[in-house]
């Protein structure tokens, strides 16, 4: 059936397409390259994406929220579109005031990613901008950092590092960012899903789509912008790095599509993972987060599942399910010793570690 399909012109094979769902699309791409190619275009997959926002989970009429959030205190920041809300948690542990206290704006499509200094937000968004606004008075400026969507950034002592679809990383100086000049550009060869900045400053880690280049982990000195390490081998050709964070200047943790969580000590050989922890159910991992101690927490692609790991032992520790049935993957997640955030496509979602009869609910 190959051939014949693909002699169908371009806008009925898309129509085709259209009819299709993911699971089909993707058995689809397997059957040759020439359809593999086609059933990667985003034109094709964000049908698909546009009718799972639609499918009956949104819970607040045509409002979508997006998949990045922050926890500073008291204060949840989250992003909704081209939006960043700030809504104050309620003292007695019931969820978030219904009204935002700020709203930050400057992005012309939605917010990828965001992190917060003690000063800023620094966002990236799907426009190729990155935004600085400012926490006291929500002024922002913006500039044009990539080509492409900025998918991940990170900030830390006055240096901020970027990643992009458009297969770069770039390295820019908080003082110096308004004339648009950054310090480094990096070529990664792979789209770059993921970045974190060495509490150190010396180095900062990026996590890419494992496509062109095979290794999805790589550690640039940010001095000089040259490639310090490669981290692991033998990584599969899709193996995408979706979230990366350093623990310690010396312990990296990452995640992403091949399933597993790994660390990785610096001090050690770079080939070798120290540790590594298997997602039972075969699911891509899109987030991690550790309490620095020995708890980590990760989001799954399928069904809001949160997993809890202790790095003593092999096995999960717990798992919650947030968005059964519609299923939804876990973007982001926020934990302490007693709460844990979690974003999902459409809604948010708060863990109560202190109640043990009923501990999830929907914000
Ligand atoms: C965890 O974080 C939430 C939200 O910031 C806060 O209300 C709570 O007190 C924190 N718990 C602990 C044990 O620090």
């Amino acid at each position: 059936m190959g051939p014949h399909i693909l002699q169908l012109p371009e806008e009925i094979l898309l129509l085709v397409l259209s009819y299709l769902d993911g699971r089909t699309l993707g058995r689809l791409g397997q059957v040759c390259r020439k359809l593999c190619h086609f059933t990667c275009r985003d034109a094709v997959w964000r049908t698909i994406a546009k009718r799972c926002l639609n499918s009956g989970f949104l819970r607040r009429g045509t409002d979508v929220l997006m998949p990045w959030l922050q926890v500073d205190g008291d204060v949840l920041y989250f992003t909704q579109a081209e939006e960043i809300r700030a809504h104050h948690l309620r003292a007695d542990g019931g969820g978030l005031h219904k009204r935002p206290f700020a709203v930050f704006l400057g992005h012309q499509e939605d917010v990828c990613r965001f992190v917060i200094t003690d000063s800023h937000i620094i966002s990236g968004g799907g426009d190729g901008k990155i935004a600085l606004h400012n926490l006291h008075s929500t002024a922002s400026i913006q500039f044009t950092a990539h080509e492409q969507d900025v998918n991940c950034v990170d900030c830390h002592g006055g240096i901020i590092v970027s990643g992009s679809r458009d297969r770069t990383a770039r390295v820019w100086s908080l003082s110096s960012t308004a004339d648009g000049r950054w310090l480094h550009t990096i070529q990664t060869e792979d789209r770059v899903w993921s970045v974190a900045l060495s509490p150190l400053l010396s180095s900062f880690v990026t996590g890419t789509a494992c496509c062109h280049h095979t290794s999805p982990l790589r550690i640039w000195d940010l001095q000089s912008g040259q490639l310090m390490n490669c981290l692991g081998t033998e990584f599969r050709r899709g193996a995408g790095v979706l979230d990366v964070c350093y623990e310690t200047p010396f312990i990296v943790l990452s995640c992403g599509y091949d399933t597993y969580i790994r660390c990785w000590d610096l001090r050690t050989s770079f080939r070798k993972c120290v540790k590594e922890w298997e997602e039972p159910h075969d699911s891509a991992l899109y987030c991690i987060q550790s309490d620095g101690n020995n708890m980590i927490a990760s989001g799954s692609s399928y069904y809001g599942v949160v997993r809890l790991w202790d790095k003593r032992m092999n096995q999960c520790l717990q798992s919650f399910t947030l968005s059964s049935p519609t299923s939804s993957p876990v973007y982001c997640l926020r934990f302490n010793t007693s709460h844990l955030y979690a974003g999902l496509a459409t809604s948010l979602h708060r863990l109560d570690f202190t109640v043990s009869s009923y501990p999830f609910t929907a914000m």
